[in-house]
C-alpha cells in the first residue's frame, strides 16, 4: 500500500511517500480502508520535533482517519466489515489502510462525508471535551476563540454557544475566515492581523473584557489575549507552542490581582472514559445539524507536502484532509 512516513524532524520536508506492507489488526483491532486522513496542527509541530516523537523514526504518520472497516481482529465484537468509521489510528492514518482499536471507533453519522468525519476524532472531540471539562462556559460569559477558522476553532465557535456562552468573539486572519465564523454563530469576528484587534475585542465586551480565553496562539496574540481577561475570568491553555514565553511573572501578578484562573487541557491524557462520554453527545449535535463540519480542503495522499505547506502558510479553513 501507499503510505507517508516521517523520516526526520526537519519539518514537513521530512515526510516521504513510501510503499509499505498493509498493517495487520491485533485481536481487538480492525483494519480500515482509509478514505480520508485528517491533518492536525500538532502533526506539523511533530515534524519539527516540537513534540516528542511518537515512535522511533521512520514511521507511518497521521493520528486519525475515516474509512470502511475491511477486516476484524479475532476478538472483535459489535463491529462489522463494511461499517463506516472514524478513529484515532494505531498504525498511522496517512496510508491506504490503517488499524484502530475496535473500542475507539466512531460511527460516521448519516449524511456526513468521510472527509468531514475525519475531523471528529481529534479536532471535534478536543473542542467538545475542552468546553465540557475545562472551560465550562456559563450563560453570562464571553468566550474568546483564537484561530477560530481552524479545525478546532470552528468546532469551538459553534460549541461554545451551544454549551451556554452568551457571547463568542472569534479571531481569524482573513475576510473569508471572518465571514465563515460569523455565519457559524460568532457574535463578533475580529481580524487579529490588524494592530487594533485587542481594542476591537474590548469594545465588543463594552470595555469589561472577556470571561474565558481559549489559548493556543501564544506569542503576541497570547499576551494581548491575556490582558483582555476580565476579573474572575479564566484562560484555558491547550496549544503547546512556545509555552515558556507565555507565562511571565507579570501574568501571575495579574492573575492574583484580578482573581483569575489558569487551566491546562490536553485530550490525549484526558482518559478514555471522559472521551467516551463526549462521543455520543457530539455525534448527536452533528446528526441534528446543530454543528456544521467543514472539510473542503483535500489533497491527494501523495501531495502531503503541499497540504502541510498550505497549513503552514495559514491558507486553510477547517479540516484539511489527505485522500488515498
Ligand atoms: N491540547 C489538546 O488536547 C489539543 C487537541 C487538538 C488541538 N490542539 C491545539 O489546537 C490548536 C489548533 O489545532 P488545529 O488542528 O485546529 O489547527 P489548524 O486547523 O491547522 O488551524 C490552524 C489555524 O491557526 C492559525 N494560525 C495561527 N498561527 C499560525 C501559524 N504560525 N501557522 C499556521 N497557522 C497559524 C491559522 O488561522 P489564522 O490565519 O486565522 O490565524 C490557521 O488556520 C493547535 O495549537 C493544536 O496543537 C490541542
Amino acid at each position: 500500500m501507499k503510505a507517508i512516513e516521517l523520516t526526520g524532524l526537519e519539518g514537513f520536508e521530512s515526510l516521504r511517500v513510501v510503499e509499505a506492507d498493509k498493517p495487520k489488526p491485533g485481536p481487538n483491532q480492525v483494519l480500515i480502508e482509509v478514505k480520508a486522513a485528517g491533518i492536525n496542527f500538532a502533526e506539523l509541530e511533530l515534524t519539527k520535533g516540537k513534540y516528542p516523537a511518537l515512535k522511533p523514526l521512520p514511521y507511518i504518520f497521521g493520528f486519525e482517519a475515516a474509512g470502511i472497516v475491511v477486516e476484524l481482529g479475532s476478538q472483535v465484537k459489535g463491529v462489522n466489515v463494511g461499517d463506516s468509521v472514524a478513529a484515532i489510528v494505531s498504525s498511522g492514518g496517512y496510508a491506504d489502510y490503517a488499524t484502530a482499536d475496535a473500542g475507539s471507533l466512531i460511527p460516521v453519522p448519516k449524511g456526513i462525508s468521510f472527509a468531514e468525519a475525519s475531523s471528529i476524532p481529534v479536532q471535534g472531540l478536543s473542542a467538545y471535551a475542552l468546553l465540557k471539562f475545562a472551560a465550562k462556559p456559563r450563560s453570562h460569559e464571553t468566550v474568546l476563540v483564537q484561530a477560530a477558522a481552524g479545525g478546532v476553532g470552528l468546532y469551538l465557535v459553534q460549541l461554545a454557544k451551544i454549551m451556554g456562552a452568551r457571547q463568542v468573539i472569534a479571531l481569524a486572519s482573513s475576510r473569508q475566515k471572518l465571514d465563515l465564523v460569523k455565519n457559524l454563530g460568532a457574535d463578533t469576528a475580529v481580524d487579529y492581523s490588524e494592530k487594533t484587534w485587542p481594542d476591537q475585542v474590548r469594545a465588543a465586551t463594552g470595555g469589561k473584557g472577556v470571561d474565558v480565553v481559549l489559548e493556543a496562539a501564544s506569542g503576541e496574540v497570547g499576551d494581548e489575549s491575556f490582558k483582555l481577561v476580565a476579573p474572575f475570568g479564566r484562560v484555558v491553555f491547550f496549544g503547546a507552542r512556545n509555552i515558556h514565553d507565555t507565562i511571565s511573572s507579570e501574568k501571575i501578578q495579574q492573575l492574583i490581582y484580578k482573581n483569575q484562573t489558569l487551566i491546562g487541557f490536553n485530550v490525549p491524557t484526558l482518559g478514555a472514559e471522559k472521551i467516551a462520554e463526549c462521543v455520543p453527545e457530539l455525534l448527536k449535535l452533528i446528526s441534528q445539524g446543530r454543528i456544521k463540519l467543514f472539510a473542503n480542503t483535500t489533497f491527494p495522499l501523495v501531495e502531503v507536502k503541499k497540504a502541510f505547506e498550505a497549513v503552514s502558510n495559514r491558507q486553510t479553513i477547517g479540516k484539511v484532509v489527505l485522500t488515498p
